[in-house]
């Protein structure tokens, strides 16, 4: 890394204002499979001092005027523009996303914390008729607490900014366990904090093992909410641990989103949605179209164009001008061939050419006579992978899309604008984009229902989850 200020790299966590260096953990770049650096790996005392910390912080931080606090997102805001090119460059380190997108998600993280900053000035109540004379009845809006915030390696800037931007907006306090992968970025978004005025206390950063400190963190009685991004299976996890404190929680888990064409689509602007939404971060991302449905009339045409355009997807180190970085580890990796191979071996044929890559990479492939019973029907890939599933009929392709336990993103394109809504009202997911495969935006509630959990990020509803609702009875008027 060339970094023009490079105090941006720590390698430490943050606790009540202090960086604690201690290299337990290498941290390694996905590209070269080297270490770049080393981190603490947190206990639970660790853990139990940053929540202590957080919780004497509330005091101040909730004290302060809306305004105040939402100069200080600002200025955050601000930082994280003025740093981008830094930011970019650490977020590529470690998680491998080309430089451009990298940049890209910097800005894209940056719309949360100044959204946010806007909307800490619109945290209103309500005043409510009272039923009995002499009395009125007001809805006072609270900060929750403490809150636990646990991201994931995919977007480690922007899920740091969608969770903790709204959550110091309405007076809460953080404390924060980005993913083991990516620690650098949410270290560096520290740094950041700390020169906009963020005090010591209100934001800390523990990195390190996610064993000690989620258990910590969900265990303990003073932290009022959990925020999670990632799988189904740890937010289940997460939910049963936080059950006996009972926690507010926020939980963005898995997807398996459909992405449906009919044959009255648009051709280009399909196949432009398809790239869009597939081969963002190379297919790392929850709301990438998993299961493509191409009905008949169209179908030749689209696998064809899709095709073209992918085999023209370059792919190598991030730090090079390329379209796909690499995998995150071998794991996820093995995950991806293996659902190629099972795939193959039901059936399906590759309109893409093989491409022989080294080891860290995914070969970007679109795959015809795509069936449910092959594993990438039910399995997020989360690679670029793009099996294109045939159907006939409209309701066959909204069974086979609702047949899923997952309900984050769908996508279909059409121009008929009475199948637009029935469709849209059809699909059981809690995001859906009619003729575009860009959905995700710090205005629009991003979030699932199902298995793809609970609650909401961005948008106006983003701040409510960090806010109660106090109920105050004044009477005696
Ligand atoms: C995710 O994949 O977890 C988030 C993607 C997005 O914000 O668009």
């Amino acid at each position: 890394m060339n970094l023009s200020d490079p105090d941006l790299f720590r390698q430490a966590a943050l606790i009540d204002g202090a960086w604690i260096a201690r290299p337990d953990m290498e941290v390694t770049n996905p590209a070269t499979g080297r270490a770049i650096g080393t981190m603490p790996d947190c206990t639970d005392e660790e853990t139990e001092t940053a929540i202590a910390a957080a919780d004497r912080a509330m005091v101040g931080w909730r004290a302060r005027t809306h305004s105040d606090r939402a100069d200080i997102l600002m200025r955050w805001y601000q930082l994280m523009l003025d740093h981008a090119g830094d930011l970019a460059q650490i977020l590529t380190a470690e998680q491998g996303k080309p430089l451009a997108e990298a940049k890209g998600e910097v800005i894209y993280g940056a719309s949360f914390v100044r959204w946010f900053a806007e909307e800490a000035r619109r945290i209103n109540g309500k005043i409510i008729p009272s039923p009995l004379p002499g009395k009125k009845i007001f809805a006072m809006k609270e900060p929750v607490g403490v809150c636990a915030i646990i991201t994931p390696w995919n977007f480690p800037i922007a899920m740091i900014a969608r969770k903790v931007a709204p959550g110091l907006a309405a007076g809460c306090t953080m404390v924060v366990k980005p993913s083991d992968f990516t620690p650098y970025s949410a270290l560096a978004m520290g740094v950041l904090a700390e020169r906009a005025g963020i005090p010591a206390g209100v934001l800390n950063i523990l990195t390190g093992r996610p064993e000690a400190i989620g258990g910590a963190l969900t265990a303990s009685p003073v932290v009022r909410k959990l925020s999670f991004t990632g799988s189904t299976r740890i937010g289940a996890l997460l939910a049963q641990q936080c059950a006996p404190t009972l926690k507010k929680m926020s939980l963005e888990l898995g997807g398996n989103a459909p992405f449906i064409v009919f044959d009255d689509a648009d051709l280009d602007a399909a196949v432009e949605g398809a790239m869009v939404s597939k081969f963002r971060n190379g297919g790392q991302t929850c709301v990438c179209a998993n299961r493509i449905l191409v009905q008949a009339g169209i179908h030749d045409a689209f696998v064809a164009a899709l095709a073209k355009r992918v085999d023209a997807l370059t792919v190598g180190p991030g730090t090079e001008a390329v379209a796909i970085g690499p995998m995150i580890n071998a794991a996820a990796i093995a995950k991806i061939r293996d659902h190629v191979a099972d795939a193959e071996a039901k059936g399906a044929a590759r309109a893409t050419a093989a491409r022989d890559l080294p080891d860290a990479y995914a070969d970007p492939v679109v795959l015809t006579g795509a069936t449910l019973d092959m594993r990438l029907a039910t399995e997020e890939t989360f690679g670029p992978v793009a099996p294109i599933f045939r159907f006939e009929t409209e309701a066959e392709a909204l069974e086979i899309a609702n047949g899923t336990p997952f309900g984050l993103a769908a996508y279909f394109f059409t121009r008929d604008m009475a199948r637009a809504f029935r469709v849209a009202e059809a699909l059981e997911f809690g995001m859906v984009g009619l003729n575009t495969g860009a959905i995700s935006h710090a205005e629009a509630p991003f979030g699932g229902v199902k298995s793809s959990g609970l609650g909401r990020e961005g948008a106006q509803e983003g701040i409510e989850e960090y806010l109660e609702t106090k109920a105050f009875h004044f009477g005696g008027l």
